[in-house]
């Protein structure tokens, strides 16, 4: 092993949650975007769909996954029998339809779940989670498990008060106190800006909590044209506003500081998902 592997095994794999609270706001079109981006700038990256939804990553990508993570809980494969191989590289781990609340995962199948992540057999660098809307119970585990969650908002008063509403739940069941904000569908920048401040308005009156925006998508048509394509947008327009803004958030996102408190390995995603109470502790950065 030379020492750039070495170094990189090292690394720990940066979770990312992509959520929003109201549905249709882009969670899934900014999930599969940032993590083919990500792959093409040479980032290993899994992406987790954690959607049980219709229109699911593997649907947009064009991939027809055999299982999905329900099959790894039950102990019926392993992970990497699960994985299917998108664009650039990118691990895509198929929705688990029919998945339980992750705390009410029995002892076996917890263990199961914590050394399924664990044999994936290369490190990878992130890992994207796309959530589904609304704050049931597994979004909230999946969010908490991860380092980073990434907000979606539109310039909708109803996205803005599911947004708000995502954030202080997170907020008091884990005590996250940072959040990253990503305005899509945005008309110009100076729109993205003001839905930007609006939220950040009443977390500043309400919560203790920081917002930083991590980027702003605009409204483009070619996002539509692309999932007609089964392709991702940064893929099958890369020269599209919208891909050129997903791969400016993709660079910035690889520029993150990693979590004082992230861990090398994958177990510890399954092992916060699965073991809340021990939260308060580690999210605090
Ligand atoms: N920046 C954009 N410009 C134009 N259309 C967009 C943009 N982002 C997303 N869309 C379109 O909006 C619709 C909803 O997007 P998407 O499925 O990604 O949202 P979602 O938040 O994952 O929805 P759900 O809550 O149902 O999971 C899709 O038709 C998608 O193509
Ligand atoms: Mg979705």
């Amino acid at each position: 092993m030379n020492g750039a592997t070495h170094f990189r095994a090292m690394q720990p794999t940066r979770v990312i949650a992509v959520t929003s609270g109201k549905g249709g706001v882009g969670k899934t079109t900014v999930s599969i975007n940032l993590a083919v981006a990500l792959a093409s700038l040479g980032r290993e990256v899994v992406l987790l769909d954690a959607d049980l939804g219709l229109a699911n990553v593997d649907v947009l990508l064009g991939l027809s996954p055999a299982r999905t993570l329900t099959d790894v809980i039950a102990g019926r494969c392993t992970l990497e029998d699960v994985l299917v191989t998108g664009p650039a590289g990118l691990r895509v781990v198929p929705a688990a339809s029919g998945i339980q609340h992750m705390a009410e995962l029995s002892e076996h199948e917890r263990a199961g779940l914590i050394s399924a992540f664990n044999q994936l057999e290369r490190a990878a660098d992130f890992m994207v989670v796309d959530t589904a809307a609304g704050i049931a119970a597994n979004t909230l585990d999946f969010c908490d498990a991860s380092h980073e969650v990434l907000v979606v908002v539109t310039d909708d008063p109803a996205s803005l008060t599911d947004a708000y509403a995502t954030i202080k739940v997170l907020n008091q069941r884990s005590r996250r106190n940072r959040f990253r904000v990503l305005v899509n569908m945005a008309q110009d920048d100076q729109v993205a800006r003001r839905v930007y401040r609006r939220l950040l308005e009443v977390t500043d009156r309400y919560l203790d909590v920081a917002l930083d925006l991590a980027g702003v998508i605009p409204l483009d048509g070619h996002v539509r044209s692309a999932v007609r394509r089964r392709q991702a947008l940064v893929d099958a327009y890369p020269a599209s506003r919208a891909g050129q803004a997903f791969k400016n958030l993709a660079a910035t996102t690889d520029k993150w500081p990693i979590p004082r408190w992230a861990s090398g390995r994958m177990e510890f995603f399954v092992e916060r998902m699965t073991r809340m109470e021990s939260l308060g502790r580690v999210v605090n950065v």
